[in-house]
C-alpha cells in the first residue's frame, strides 16, 4: 500500500452521495479532475469545521463535489455562494446539489466571478479559489477586502502538478499565472500565507 493509499484509507469517508457525484463526473464532465476528490474534500470539510463560517464564497464550482464538502461542515445557519462562469454545467450542478442534505444552504450563481462577487454585498469567513488560473490574483484582491477578521482564503493548485519550477515558464499562461500569484501572495506584507503540498497544492491565507 503507497502512501497516499494509506492516507485516504486512514481518512473519514465521503458520504456515499460524494462517491456518487465524484463518479458521474468522471463519466460526464471532460476534466474530472478538476473536483476535489476524497482526500481534499475531507480537508476543505475539517477547515469549515475549524473557521466556523457564517458566510463562504467558492469561486469556480464544477461538479459542487467542494461546494458540498464545504457545505458539510457549516455551522447552522451558515451559507454558502458559490460561482461558476460555464452555464452548461448548471443542470448537473443543480441535480448533485440536491443529492445532498444541504442544498438550500447554497446559493449557484452563474456567471464569471469577478462580475458577480461584488454584486453580493457579503463579507465572507472562508473563500475558496479555484476558477481560472490566470485570474488568481484578481481573484484575491476582490476577495480580500470582503474577508472578515477571522476569515480564512484556500487557493487551489498552487503547485500546478510542479511546474511552478518551471521558471520561466515559456507560453504556459497558466503555468506562469500561478507562478506570478504565488511570488504576489509572499510578497504582500499584510497577509500570512502557507502553501500545503496537498493534492495540487492548496495555499492557505489570513490577514494580518
Ligand atoms: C477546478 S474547477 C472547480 C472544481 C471544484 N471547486 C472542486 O474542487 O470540486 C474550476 C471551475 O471554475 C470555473 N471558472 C473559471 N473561471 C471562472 C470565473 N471567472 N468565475 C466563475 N467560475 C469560473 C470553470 O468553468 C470550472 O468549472
Amino acid at each position: 500500500m503507497d502512501l497516499e493509499n494509506y492516507i485516504t484509507a486512514h481518512t473519514e469517508r465521503e458520504p456515499d452521495y460524494l462517491r456518487t457525484i465524484f463518479r458521474n463526473t468522471n463519466i460526464r464532465l471532460l476534466n474530472p479532475r478538476m473536483q476535489s476528490g476524497h482526500y481534499q474534500g475531507r480537508l476543505l470539510k475539517m477547515f469549515t469545521r475549524i473557521v466556523a463560517p457564517r458566510n463562504v464564497l467558492e469561486i469556480g464550482t464544477f461538479s459542487g463535489y467542494a461546494t458540498l464538502c464545504l457545505a458539510e461542515g457549516l455551522p447552522d445557519g451558515a451559507h454558502i455562494d458559490t460561482v461558476e462562469i460555464d452555464d452548461e454545467l448548471e443542470d448537473f450542478i443543480v441535480q448533485n446539489l440536491n443529492l445532498s442534505p444541504f442544498a438550500d444552504r447554497i446559493t449557484l450563481h452563474i456567471g464569471d466571478a469577478l462580475q458577480i462577487v461584488p454584486s453580493l454585498g457579503k463579507v465572507f469567513d472562508l473563500v475558496f479559489v479555484d476558477g481560472n488560473k490566470r485570474h488568481y490574483r484578481q481573484y484575491l484582491d476582490m476577495v480580500l477586502p470582503l474577508l472578515s477578521e477571522r476569515g480564512v482564503v484556500l487557493a487551489d493548485n498552487t503547485l500546478w502538478s510542479g511546474k511552478v519550477l518551471d521558471t520561466p515558464a515559456g507560453n504556459d499562461y497558466q503555468t506562469q499565472s500561478i507562478i506570478d500569484f504565488n511570488r504576489y501572495v509572499a510578497s504582500r506584507s499584510d497577509i500570512e500565507q502557507i502553501i500545503l503540498p496537498v493534492r495540487d497544492g492548496l495555499t492557505v491565507i489570513r490577514k494580518k
